[in-house]
């Protein structure tokens, strides 16, 4: 018997006893079995306590990997993390792991959590969410007294925004080359995994193989409009998007502005802003969810009169379909080509970082559907156009993802909001998912 059942016993005027008798005893052992909750106050309290750590001015939050403020708040987070009864560590790719013993020793950990360093003027929620749920969810199973099979690993992962950093290194996908990739603070990677507490030298310790999970979870906000739009309460992920991003240099002659003719410059810039319009019109040449993106573009030397001789920017492909990301990147590299040939400019393209496209695992998808269902709340199967760190888990165990609404769909900017009551749900429904992981559990 449900709560509206209950109610229309009772506004029938309770006209058989023994029904309602039988309906007591109902209600009496639904709440037994009640789901265990998280404390939504708590978490959201932590929350906005995690926004003070390089927050902006105007709102929202520039806490870029491997910065002081990134430091700092990781420091809040192991407070956090030992005032829920857990010893954080940080391993030698700089992510800090905090276990929690299990029943079985057996048995393989589920590692459930997020990350919290943000984009340059980024907001309060993203990556935010998914890593104080985390260690509300370990919170409430200790005042609950609740003890898993599987041991419990929280994990708040490094560098998720400048490119899965931390979890790659865990699944074994980051090179050697790439630590000497310089992130948006001026270090280095190799330098920042070492300012955070890791150890660059010793990055194979950090990697799991593939079998190593029982499973990975996390929560997070949905950085698209589409849940808060429709009035779902959860996003239930079903595929993370692959993302391939270059550098693109442009190569023309710089001249004087005013004397050379303007048949007879090579003009960077020129060139640059038609590979602009050709990168939006091939990803849109053919139906689909696939993305691309110019985001970043420098001319050089960069004065007003100089003709631009060479100009450096970026492009950034995403799609579930690692095919359809290569074929779309051919046809974009082919038309450069021709633009080149056209403005007496060349181009050329160094890959700068991948990741690789995740399907999430249908049966944790099936299990994050009933704990959700559990709880009442409503769900949709979806897919995610923003990066995580869950597709480099992907690679070395069952993955789910679970999204709370986005306010008007804003992220990576300061307007950035999720609702208190959405994320508090979003908690409750990955206790429910890592209950179920658990008490399931295949590895
Ligand atoms: C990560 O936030 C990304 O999708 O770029
Ligand atoms: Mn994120
Ligand atoms: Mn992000």
């Amino acid at each position: 018997m449900n709560r509206r059942d209950f109610a229309a016993l009772l506004a029938g005027g309770l006209a058989s006893a023994p029904a309602f008798a039988e309906s007591l005893g109902s209600i009496a052992r639904a709440s037994v079995r009640m789901a265990p909750r998280v404390d939504g106050a708590r978490l959201n309290r932590h929350l906005t306590e995690l926004s003070r750590f390089g927050a902006n001015p105007q709102g929202g939050v520039t806490r870029l990997a491997y910065s002081d403020a990134d430091r700092q708040a990781r420091e809040y987070v192991m407070g956090l993390m030992r005032d829920a009864a857990l010893t954080p560590e940080i391993d030698a790719a700089g992510n800090i792991f905090a276990a929690r013993p299990g029943r079985d020793r057996s048995r393989k950990p589920i590692l459930f959590g997020s990350h919290i360093d943000s984009v340059p003027e980024g907001g309060n929620y993203d990556g935010n969410v998914g890593s104080m749920a985390a260690i509300e969810v370990a919170q409430s199973l200790g005042e609950q007294g609740i003890v898993t099979r599987h041991p419990l690993q929280v994990v708040i992962w490094q560098n998720e925004e400048g490119g899965l950093y931390g979890s790659r290194a865990v699944s074994g996908q980051l090179t050697a080359e790439e630590l000497q990739n310089v992130s948006r603070s001026g270090k280095t990677i190799a330098d920042g995994i070492a300012f955070l507490g890791g150890d660059p030298q010793r990055l194979a310790s950090a990697r799991r193989a593939k079998g190593d999970i029982a499973g990975y979870l996390e929560l997070h906000i949905e950085q698209g409009g589409t849940l808060d739009r429709d009035h779902v309460d959860i996003g239930i992920v079903e595929g993370i998007v692959g993302i391939k991003q270059w550098e693109v240099t442009v190569t023309g002659f710089a001249n004087h502005a005013g004397t050379t003719p303007m048949d007879e410059r090579h003009d960077a810039l020129l060139a640059a802003a038609r590979f602009v319009d050709a990168v939006n019109k091939t990803v849109t040449s053919i139906p689909g969810r696939q993305v691309g993106t110019v985001g970043r573009m420098q001319a050089f030397p960069g004065a007003p009169n100089v003709i631009p001789g060479e100009v450096v920017c970026t492009l950034e492909l995403r799609d579930l379909d690692a095919a359809k990301i290569d074929s779309l990147y051919a046809s974009i590299a082919a038309k450069a080509t021709r633009i080149g040939g056209d403005t007496g400019t060349t181009f050329s393209f160094r890959p700068l970082h991948e990741n690789v496209p995740a399907p999430s695992d249908p049966r944790v998808r099936s299990l994050i559907a009933d704990a959700a269902r559990e709880l009442g709340l409503s769900t949709r199967v979806m897919p995610s156009g923003a990066g995580h760190d869950a597709q480099a888990m992907a690679m070395i165990g069952p993955m789910g993802m679970i999204f709370v609404p986005s306010v008007g769909g804003i992220s990576h900017a300061p307007k950035e909001l999720s609702r208190p009551a959405d994320i508090t749900n979003g908690a409750n429904v990955l206790m429910g998912a890592l209950l179920r992981l658990d008490e399931v559990g295949w590895a």
